[in-house]
This record gives structure tokens, sequence and C-alpha cells, in this order.
């Protein structure tokens, strides 16, 4: 595997909205961390030069998280701006020189994804492919078809462990924390199974619409854009099984065998919605039927989650923004205290925006010893400042060539396999007024045993570290 660090680092789409908003505060912060002393080569077809290119970067690290002089000083150094189409070879001898004497450059790809069979002709043809790793975002294609066929492009110019498919929400420390603590603590694996386990769900929702993406957004929608990528990510950290080692392929291993285990989700269980004011958007088509929101059942068919739903929903204009995962624990058998009037117990795992995990249990009630409430213990902590932003982690893992933290061939084209039927199943998709939980169809069609669960602000913060005694 090809683990030595990058010796620079180019990047496609330096003058867009991603670069913007991610790319250029995860550099800052990577200079600030100490782990980025490449020269960093923009590329774009702007019209721009180095200067402009460096003023917009100023600009994008004082609205996004701020400018620290000395690391941008450093930067700023290490910036390269190459102007030029990405269909001329100009364009690529100009990044050829830029790269010097560089042996082993990272290239990113933060372009759309029909560029990139242009992109990886002229990186071979100049010369820049050799020894190189390419870094590619999401949406890894749009359905099954054209995921493998950017990878026959990409397959075509690099071995798979040269390409790093980012999948942001990986690099997400609660994201990460969900398998540790899963297989850190012997608390869990006992009941986390078909045996106690009644149901799970998974919430991603934004109390934001599409900002202004509308033109990306309306050839996406909801399940491309979150569902088969992040949602499922974080389907496969709640269901997989301990890795034999701790080596990045025996980690994805495991995440693929989960995707394995899905069928392709039925269109009777999934209902799509549109936030009321969507077609009005500045890029959206006038009779669009994309969907703003999704909410989904599927099965995960392993001996440990066998006949176990798992209820997924995600939506922009939802009443809160909050990642959450929930899974409903059987009940107690009906003696002198279970049966069906016992409030349920969970696990639930938040996050966003803090990170928490909460067990609830019924205790009794404070105000009548014959009822008992649902209690929940909990840990919660915000993020503290100087924690690593995901773009940060994953430019840095990629730098550094490792690829625990991204998607592999396999597991894309699993994920795409099981969402296929339905991206092309046409199923309705009803209206539904903003800050509002989705379509009421929802509740009809897809609805866990004992409703779904909707996220409140956490009032307690803080772990509480409990001092090493041994
Ligand atoms: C992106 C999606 O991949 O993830 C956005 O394109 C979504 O639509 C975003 O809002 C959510 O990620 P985060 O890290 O901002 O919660």
């Amino acid at each position: 595997m090809n683990r030595n660090h990058s010796d620079a680092l180019v990047f496609f789409g330096a003058t867009g909205d991603l670069a913007y908003k991610k790319i250029f505060p995860a550099l800052q912060s990577m200079i600030k961390r100490g782990t980025l002393n490449v020269p960093v080569i923009g590329v774009a077809k702007a019209g721009w030069n180095l200067d402009q290119l460096k003023a917009r970067a100023q600009d994008s690290l004082q609205k996004h998280g701020g400018l620290n002089p000395e690391a941008w000083a450093k930067l700023s150094s290490l910036l390269r701006y190459v102007d030029g189409d990405y269909t001329d070879s100009a364009t690529f001898a100009a990044v050829r020189k830029e790269l010097g004497d560089a042996k082993c450059p990272a290239h990113y790809l933060a372009i759309p994804p029909a560029l990139f069979g242009k992109v990886v002709e002229q990186l071979v043809q100049s010369g820049s492919a050799k020894n190189a790793r390419m870094i590619v975002e999401k949406p890894f294609g749009d359905d099954l078809a054209s995921a493998q066929e950017l990878d026959r492009i990409l397959l075509s110019a690099f071995p798979e462990s040269a390409i790093f498919r980012i999948d942001h929400y990986l690099a997400k420390g609660p994201v990460h924390n969900m398998v540790a603590f899963r297989f850190s603590n012997s608390v869990l694996e006992p009941i986390w199974c078909r045996e106690y386990v009644e149901s799970i769900q998974v919430t991603m929702a934004e109390d934001f619409g599409i900002q202004g993406r509308g033109a990306f957004y309306d050839s996406t929608g909801a399940i491309r854009d979150v569902i088969q990528n992040h949602i499922f990510q974080l389907m496969c950290n709640i269901a997989m099984e301990c890795p034999a080692r701790d080596d990045s392929e025996s980690m994805r291993d495991e995440k693929v065998k989960v995707l394995k285990a899905i069928p392709p989700i039925k269109p009777e269980d999934l209902v799509r919605g549109q936030f009321k004011g969507y077609l009005d958007e500045k890029g959206v088509a006038p009779n669009s039927r994309t969907e703003t929101f999704a909410a989904l059942r599927l099965y995960v068919n392993s001996w440990r989650w066998d006949g176990v739903p798992f209820y997924i929903r995600a939506g922009k204009y939802m009443p809160v923004t909050c990642t959450e995962v929930m899974a409903r624990l059987k009940r107690p058998p009906a003696t002198g205290h279970g049966g069906p009037h016992v409030p349920q117990n969970y696990v639930r795992f938040r996050i966003s925006p803090e990170m928490t995990i909460a067990l609830a249990v019924a205790v009794t009630s404070d105000l009548d010893d014959s009822r008992q409430d649902a209690v929940e213990m909990i840990a919660s902590r915000r993020p503290k400042p100087g924690e690593m932003e995901a773009y940060e982690r994953v430019l840095s893992d990629a730098i550094a060539g490792d690829p625990t933290l991204f998607a592999r061939q396999d597991y894309v084209e699993e994920a795409w396999r099981i969402v296929d039927p339905v991206l092309k199943a046409e199923t309705p998709v009803y209206p539904y007024d903003i800050h509002t939980w989705g379509p009421s169809q929802v509740d009809q069609q897809v609805a866990p045993p004992g409703g779904w669960d909707c996220p409140q602000p956490e009032e307690q913060e803080d772990f509480r570290i409990v001092p090493q005694t041994n």
C-alpha cells in the first residue's frame, strides 16, 4: 500500500464553493497543527492569477473560522495557482511545472464528476499521475452504473490503494466514537443484536434549506446527497462486527459486509418529500420532483440483525439541526414490573450538534410510585475549540496516505446497489411545510414501532471523566 507522505497537493476547483467554505480553512488548520508543509497548487478556470486566489483564500479564512496571521503567512507561501481549462494540455503542463521535483503528489478533485475522465487522462499524459494519489469528492456517481464508470476511469490510471473517496462524515469525531464505544466497552455488545434490539432509527435533520445550491441539489436530492453516503456510514458503524485487526482494510471489510447484507430498498418502504417553496429556489426546475426529505425502512440480513428494522430519515428544513441514532430495546416480559406500560429502554448516539451517548431506563415516578418514567443516563459534550474539523482530518489522512476514513470501491458500489431501484422508481414526492418533520405519509408508511424519535436540544453538558485508579 502506498503509505508515503504526499509531497505536493494539487487541488482542482480552487475557486469553487467547497474550497471557499471548507478547504482553505482546513489547510490553515493543518498548518497550525504542523501537518502541512508541501506546495499547494490550486487549479481552476476562472481567469484569475495567484494574487486573486490568495485574496479569495484570505476572505474564506476570515468568514470561516478566522484568519491566523502566522498560519496564513505560511499557507500563502505554499500556495501556487494554475488557471486553465481541464481539457487543455497546456493547463496540465503548467501543473507539471509547478510540481517541480515532487515525486508523489496528491491530486484532489473538488470538481463535478463529469470532469474526472478528462482530468485523469490529462494527468497521465502530462506525467503527473505517476506515483500520485487521487482524492475525490462526493457524490461519487449518481447511481450504480455511473459510479462503476467513475471507478473504471480512476482505476485505469491509479491502483485502488491510491484512490481516496471522501465522505467527510467518516472524519467526524462522534462518528468515530460510535465504533470506539461499541468495541471498547463490554456493556453494549451483549444486547446489541436482534434478541434485544426492537428497531433502530437514524435521523439527519437540518433546519435550513439548500443554501443557494439549487442546481446541484436539484440533480441530487436527499437520497444521493446524504443517505447513500453519510447515513449509510453511520449505519455501518452501528451494525458492523468488530474488525479482526485495527488496520484500515479490516475495518473497511466489515463495513462492506453490512452493506452486502442489505437488500435493495423497496419503493413501498420509502416516502419522499419536498419542502414547500423549493420550486422557487434558484437553479431548481419549475416542475422538479427532487426530494428534499426521505424516510425509509431497510433490513440488514445478517446473523446479528435479522428481522430488526432500520429506519432512516433525512431532510432539509426540519425543526432542528441534529443527527442522531436511536436503538429501541425490546420491552421486558409482562411480570409485576414489566409489560406494555413500562417506558422502553433505548440507546441514543448523537452525532451533532454535540456528541451524546444516552441510555434511557425506566425508574419509579416521583409523583406516583405505581408508575415508571423513562430517564436518560447521559453523557454529552460540545465540540471544543481547536478540535479537528472533518475536512482537516480527511485532507491530513489523505496526504499522509491513511485510507481508513475513505470509501473503498466495493463499499461505494454496494451502497448504490441498495438505493438504485428507488432512485429509478418514480415514487411520489409529497410536499411538506418547512420546519416540520416531513410529509404526514411518513407516519402511515414508514413509522418505527413507538414512533420516530424527534431530537430535542441537549440540556446537560460534559462527560464526567472518571479518574483512573490503576
Ligand atoms: C454534505 C451535503 O455532504 O453534507 C449537504 O451535501 C449537507 O447537503 C452536509 O448539509 C452535512 O454535513 P455537515 O458536516 O455540515 O453536517
